[in-house]
């Protein structure tokens, strides 16, 4: 019988498959279609210190391939998050992976402080990559010293495992990689959007300057994956343009040890359940018993 889990930084997860942040509301949005604790572990939309609006509509805009969304990080803010949010994922005993951001590095640290030792978050996932921001995001997550004194600065102040996400839009992402690595990040999350923009052709504008995601990425992110794998040895959580079980599969044979949803979720929402569904299935199928067995096995 093939079993699905994950074990993880000393805990064993239902399944390797998560939304990406942002890309799923606060968690309880799906509900109507499905239970988010089919999943082995949520990821929270992307939170700060204080609430943060975002920026003005358009927000996202299809593409071929793929969407460009310039949300903004918009968010509620980290507080109300883990006292309004936080004890359904503990009721529903789903473990949460809070992404988090900060305009600048005291932020960040301040937003790791405040997220409290609960047993339920099982790790932070720090967004160095967001290209929708006049500062931080991805002006931090291009310069591997920033990056190593970020992650620095926040390990010092938490005990849960911290995951990277880091941009495709830098000079040699496996560069950045070990810097996150040498600054004691215990896993990536690979990759966030790549900056694009749309014209509307009716009007002679720019409707949207935003981060594309989507099958576009897809091979972007499968090179990140692989090339980081072999560059560092931490988990790698894959994600970019993951719409089926086989793009699932994909990843997975790269090197990623978990893979995160995004896109996929806006064209037909059940994508998640079946995905898990099949990941099952296929490892029976073909005699594997888990699904480290396919991790990385392409040389
Ligand atoms: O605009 C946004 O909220 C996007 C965030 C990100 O890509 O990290």
């Amino acid at each position: 019988m093939a079993d699905i889990s994950l074990n993880l930084f000393g805990r064993k997860l239902k399944n390797p498959v998560m939304n990406a942040s942002g890309t799923l509301g606060y968690g309880r949005e799906i509900e109507p279609l499905w239970r988010v604790s089919e999943m082995g572990v949520y990821v929270s939309k992307g939170l700060s210190l204080k609430p943060h609006h975002g920026n003005p509509t358009p927000r996202v805009w299809e593409v071929s391939s793929g969407m460009l969304n310039s949300i903004g990080l918009q968010n509620i803010g980290i507080d109300r998050f883990l006292e309004e949010y936080l004890p359904y994922f503990s009721e529903t005993k789903t473990p949460v992976i809070i992404n988090f951001f900060g305009f600048t590095v005291e932020e960040y640290v301040g937003c790791a402080e405040r997220i409290k030792d609960d047993e339920n978050i099982f790790a932070l996932e720090m967004n160095l990559s967001c290209p929708n921001i006049k500062e931080g995001g991805i002006g931090f997550g291009k310069d591997p010293n920033m990056v190593f004194n970020l992650i620095k600065a926040v390990k010092s102040v938490t005990t849960k495992p911290i995951f990277a996400k880091l941009s495709p839009e830098v000079k040699n992402i496996v560069e950045i990689a070990k810097s996150a690595y040498e600054a004691g990040s215990d896993g990536l999350t690979l990759i966030n959007t790549m900056p694009g923009v749309a014209v509307d052709i009716r009007k002679g504008v720019i409707p949207i300057k935003g981060g594309l995601s989507g099958p576009a990425i897809k091979p972007v992110a499968l090179k990140a994956v692989y090339e980081c794998r072999k560059a560092v040895p931490i988990p790698i959580l894959g994600t970019g343009g993951i719409m089926s079980l086989e793009d699932a599969l994909s990843f997975f044979m790269a090197g990623a040890w978990a893979i995160q949803v995004g896109t996929a979720t806006f064209v037909d929402p059940y994508t998640i359940p079946r995905i898990i569904d099949g990941l099952k299935g296929y490892l029976e199928h073909h005699g594997f018993s888990s699904v480290s067995e396919i991790t990385g096995i392409t040389e």
